[in-house]
Parts: C-alpha cells; structure tokens; sequence
C-alpha cells in the first residue's frame, strides 16, 4: 500500500523527544517515494495518568486497533516521582498494547555500526538479532502476594510457557537464522534450573531443528550468555529466549553495540491479526528528559523496521543506509536530539541525488 495508517505515542520522558525525530526521519524519507504515513497521536502515559487515573481504556485500545501499525516513545516515571507507583504504566500500556495485539515476536536486532563506540577494545564484526519471547514467561501476570505487609509475606510471579508460544517463537527464530548468512540459532535459557519451562524450549528447539538442516543450533544459560556478550559478542547470529532474559540481554546488546540510544525494536504479530508496535529498547530516561540530548536513533532505526514490516523494504533500507552514514560522519560526538533528527535527514537527501 501507499499510505498507511499510524498511531503514535510518545509517551513519557524522552519518548516525545526522539519520536519526533523518528516522524521527521519518516517524512522525509517517505514523501519523495509517494508513501503516505498518516499518523495519529495518543497523548498517553503518566501526564495522562495523573490528570484522568487511566492508563489506557477499552475505546482506546479498539482505535489503536485500527492502525496499520504503531511507533511507541517510552513510558514510566522518574524513580524518585512518589506519585506514579512504579510499574503502572509499564504494565497497564506498554505490556497492554503487547499482550492485547499478541505481539509474540519482540526482535531486537544489535549491529555495530562503524562510527559507533563500543566499550569494548576489541568488539569485532557484531550482527546479531535476539528474538525475544513478547506475551508470556514471568511478564505473563501471574502471581500475587500472601500476608502482604508482614514479615511472613510470599511474594511470586509464575513464569507461563505454553508449547503455542513457544513454538510460534521458536518456529519465527529458526526462519530468521535461515535466511541469514551465517546461519546460527543460539537457545539461550536456564533450563539446568527452570526445569519446566527450559525442557519445554529445548525440546521444541530440537524438534523444529529437524526442519533447517542447514541451520546451526546451540544453547547457553543465560548467565553464561551475559558473558559472552561480553568477550565475544561478534559470535552471535539469532538468539532465541524468554521474555524476562531477553529483556535482560538486550540491554547489554545495546551497551556493547555502542549504546542503548542506538538499539531499536520491534514487538510484532506475524500473523497480522492486529497492529504490530516499533519502539527503542530504552525507557524514558528520566534522568537526561528534557536537556535534548537524548540519542534518537533507536527511535529512527525502529521507524525504518515499522517500513519494513508495512512492506517498503527499499524505504527501510535508505533509512538504515542514512543512520549508517550518520554514524560513520559523526561518530559518538555529543549533538542535540534535534540535531541528530536533522543530520539523518542530510543524509536521506545526500544518498537520493
Ligand atoms: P532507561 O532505558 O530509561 O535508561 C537507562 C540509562 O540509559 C539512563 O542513564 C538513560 O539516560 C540512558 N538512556 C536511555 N535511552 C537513551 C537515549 N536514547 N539516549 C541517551 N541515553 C539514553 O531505563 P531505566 O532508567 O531503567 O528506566 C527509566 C523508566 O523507563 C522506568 O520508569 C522504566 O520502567 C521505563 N522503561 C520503559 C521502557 C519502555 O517504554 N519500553 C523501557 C525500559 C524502561
Ligand atoms: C523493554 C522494557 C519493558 C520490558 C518494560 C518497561 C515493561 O524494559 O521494552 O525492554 O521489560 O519489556
Ligand atoms: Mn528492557
């Protein structure tokens, strides 16, 4: 299609901040190739919250329905805001949206780009993609506390891991790694302690392994894992986990592919049965919002994998090629949100003539 419909939520911190860039970088880069994006706004998060008491209601959730797709900024509250409990607005939007649109592919692709600094000296070629588990695991909800307040209290969260979920994952996973060049499908689990739900990963890994011949599979334990993020994160190709220890790890992907400004995301349903939702890794960053120095180029890199997935490989493509060069030009130099946004652009209309 040549338009497409877009719900937008800033959110809270600096998710105004670098969204705007994204919609800048998205503009310039559609309007010349004919592609309409028509957005719409949802001024949602903790202002939201703190006037009205709701997080996001049932009309609410049936508009953002409509939309083809949906960038997302960033929620949650300052640490130290006692008027926002923590958790609210994490739980009641961000995991609402990803768990009422079935968005069971989290992918968060970590690429060193050149010009961008790791904090490793010697970090080598890294081009991995993790494909983090979105609806189910410890964030599926399920849990409670007894003798709440006492010395006695129990607190849990179960973790839910149904062959469903697991398997549609695994199933996505195992066709990434086969359509990538080095062809490597990394398990990362725990399952020598999380028996149940580990055995249940590792079984349907071996299961559907028998389909990709040509697909190179091995497992790590998570805490094994963080290592080698660490040593030799050039390794990986496609890690497949859960929702809790892709979280985790995809933080560190960030870190060491020159940082969590620059590490984009995607929570997607593939079978499209509802819109799939494009947002940095990061959070709202309480601690920089408002000084405009937020990095916005997860923001823009998850804007170009919102083009892919609505079907303009080619569009996506130019944006990443931009930020590349972005990157390549400018290094790890300190330039304002708006700046960033601007030299992007630059680099669009550099690469189009
Ligand atoms: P965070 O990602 O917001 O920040 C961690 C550190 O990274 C901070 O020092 C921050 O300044 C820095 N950082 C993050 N994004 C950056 C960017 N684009 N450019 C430069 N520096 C950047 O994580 P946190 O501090 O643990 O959480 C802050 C709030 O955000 C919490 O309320 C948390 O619940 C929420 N959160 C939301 C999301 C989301 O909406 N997807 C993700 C993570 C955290
Ligand atoms: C992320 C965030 C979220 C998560 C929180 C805010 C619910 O940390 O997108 O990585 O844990 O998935
Ligand atoms: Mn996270």
């Amino acid at each position: 299609a040549r338009s497409h419909s877009i719900a937008v939520l800033p959110g809270d911190g600096i998710g105004p901040e670098v969204v705007a860039e994204a919609v800048k970088v998205l503009d310039a880069v559609t309007r010349p190739a004919g592609v309409t994006l028509e957005k719409t706004s949802y001024p949602l998060g903790a202002e939201h919250w703190l006037e009205t008491g709701e997080v996001l209601n049932e009309d609410t959730m049936e508009r953002l329905r409509s939309h083809d797709a949906i960038l997302f900024g960033a929620v949650g509250a300052a640490p130290n805001d006692k008027r926002i409990p923590s958790g609210i607005l994490e739980r009641d939007l961000l995991l609402k949206l990803r768990f009422g649109f079935d968005h069971y592919i989290n992918l968060r692709p970590a690429v060193l780009y050149p010009g961008a600094t790791s904090p490793l000296s010697d970090p080598g070629e890294i081009d991995f993609v993790v494909v983090r588990e979105g609806t189910e695991g410890l964030y599926a909800g399920n849990g409670g506390t007894l003798r709440t307040g006492t010395e006695h209290e129990i607190a849990t969260e179960v973790s839910v891991n149904t062959a469903h979920g697991v398997r549609r994952l695994v199933r996505y996973a195992f066709d990434l790694a086969n359509s990538r060049t080095r062809k490597r499908l990394t398990l990362v689990h725990k399952h020598n302690v999380l028996v149940n739900a580990g055995r249940l990963y590792q079984r349907t890994v071996d299961e559907l392994g028998e389909q990709y011949p040509d697909v190179t599979v091995d497992y790590m334990h998570i805490d094994a894992a963080t290592i080698f993020m660490t040593t030799d994160p050039a390794r990986f190709d496609v890690i497949v986990t859960d929702n809790l220890f892709g979280d985790i790890l995809t933080d560190q992907a960030g870190a060491v592919t020159g940082g969590i400004g620059l590490a984009p995301s995607g929570n997607i349903n593939a079978d499209r049965i509802a819109p799939s939702m494009f947002e940095p890794v990061h959070g709202s960053a309480p601690d920089i919002a408002g000084t405009g120095t937020a990095q916005p180029t997860a923001a823009i890199l998850a804007g170009a994998m919102m083009l892919q997935h609505l079907g303009h490989p080619d569009l996506a493509e130019q944006v990443n090629a931009a930020v590349r060069a972005d990157l390549e030009a400018n290094g790890s130099a300190q330039r304002s949100t708006s700046q960033v946004g601007d030299d992007v652009v630059a680099q669009l209309g550099a690469r189009s003539v």
